[in-house]
């Protein structure tokens, strides 16, 4: 007995009426219970609503009239008499309340009236969801607008601060609310661009003179005797300036993502030889470490070859560096259809709740590696991430055993 909105919908009589107010129609579920004689016998409500009853013939009563549309929409039909056909009781009825925006219907005797789909019961219906689109469009309008307005903020958000939501002529109720929206993105973009030029000009800057400073040092270690005092402090000072310019070039890179001009050069890259090196470096940087690896054969991708490789280079030296005595390190790759994911997976005191959905934040490091003094600056996940997505992928951190990390690199083919 019970029919879903959708099979009604699906039936020629509430074509036209939109979804949205089918749903509040049918979800309103106050009246159904209430009972035929006692709203007709209830002046108090006799005067707020239009019953349009009907029985296996008809029978028909608009008790408020109020509305000129209904007034239209009946004409041909007697207003305000109760015509019987015939002497059986009415077996459906619906009901509106003139000038509310929710209309009850009392959904198991209109699918049985559409099922007998007595021609002019249908008729009546048709009466009656016109009347039902007239006085709701208003509703139906606002809907469609708000949705409207919500698809234009998502994709405006998805595609960067640089754009606006542009309004039209039916706009007029939401004028006001695009254009704040539209200078809060504005102020939004323009402290956004100041910040990224800011990060992105420092590095640049330091870029120069670090390579200066790297080369005197070297040449000064090359000058000083072996083993003296002074090339042990020279070395000392070498590592750290090579420290700073890894971490201005990882700052340089990710302005540039920020501004979305990481630029690509992309080439044939063979995937599966640049992990399989990788596996070989694991097991020379930690042979501590179990090291195993599954990799398909033969995947070749066109990439930028020298991010790529920055990314999964990141992503092993995380996998080393944040490992337990005695642990173990995997490498996977598979090639999908349109696809090709890469895991990498090390044994772990595992990363707290907290912690896990800010590891790809810049400068962020989980508290375990800054109190273990491990050599790191936070930034190598977040520009892994920017790596994968300049290309159509992404990096995510895996769902695993709490003593277990996997991180997976996807890249689409
Ligand atoms: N494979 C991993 N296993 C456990 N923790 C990890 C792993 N990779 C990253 N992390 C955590 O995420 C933090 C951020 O990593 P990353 O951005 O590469 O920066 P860094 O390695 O310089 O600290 C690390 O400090 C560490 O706490
Ligand atoms: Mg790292």
């Amino acid at each position: 007995m019970n029919t879903t909105l959708a099979e009604l919908a699906k039936t020629e009589l509430f074509r036209d009426v939109p979804d949205v107010i089918l749903r509040q129609v049918f979800d309103h579920t106050a009246l159904r219970e209430l009972a035929l004689g006692e709203i007709l016998l209830s002046p108090e409500r006799a005067n707020q609503h239009v019953y349009v009853l009907l029985s296996g013939a008809l029978s028909l009563r608009f008790d408020a009239p109020h509305s000129p549309e209904v007034r239209e929409l009946a004409a041909g039909v007697s207003v305000g008499e109760m015509s019987a056909i015939d002497d059986t009781p009415p077996s459906a009825y619906v009901i509106a309340k003139t000038p509310s925006r929710v209309l009850p219907i009392h959904r198991d005797m209109l699918q049985q009236l559409v099922e007998e789909s007595h021609p002019i019961a249908r008729n009546l219906l048709r009466l009656m969801s016109q009347w039902i689109k007239a006085n709701t469009r208003h509703i139906a309008n606002d809907q469609t607008q708000i949705q409207r307005l919500t698809a234009t903020i998502r994709r405006v958000t998805a595609q960067g601060l640089d754009q606006r939501i542009p309004t039209g002529p039916q706009d007029r109720d939401f004028a006001e609310l695009i254009a704040v929206f539209n200078e809060m993105l504005e102020r939004l973009e323009r402290s956004f661009k100041q910040a990224s030029r800011f990060s992105g000009d420092a590095a640049h800057e330091l870029k120069t003179p670090l390579a200066i400073l790297q080369g005197q040092i070297e040449q000064a270690i090359n000058q000083a005797e072996a083993g003296s005092p002074i090339q042990i402090v020279l070395s000392g000072i070498l590592d750290e300036v090579r420290r700073l310019s890894g971490i201005s070039k990882k700052l340089l890179l990710l302005a540039q993502a920020d501004a979305g001009r990481l630029r690509l050069h992309r080439m044939p890259f063979d995937l599966t030889a640049s992990l399989q090196d990788l596996v070989e470096d694991a097991r020379m940087l930690a042979p501590q470490l179990r090291v195993s690896d599954d990799i398909a054969l033969g995947i070749t991708l066109q990439v930028d070859g020298d991010l790529l490789r920055q990314a999964l280079l990141n992503l092993v030296s995380n996998a080393i560096k944040y490992n337990i005595d005695g642990g173990w390190i995997r490498l996977a790759a598979t090639q999908h259809e349109q696809r090709v994911e890469v895991r990498i997976s090390n044994a772990s005191h595992g990363i707290a709740a907290a912690d896990s959905g800010m590891l790809f934040e810049r400068f962020y490091r989980a508290d375990p590696a800054r109190s273990r003094n491990i050599e790191g600056t936070g930034l190598g996940l977040s520009l892994a991430r920017e790596i994968a997505r300049a290309h159509g992928g992404d990096l995510e951190l895996e769902k695993s055993a709490a003593d277990e990390v996997s991180f997976c690199l996807a890249l689409p083919l």
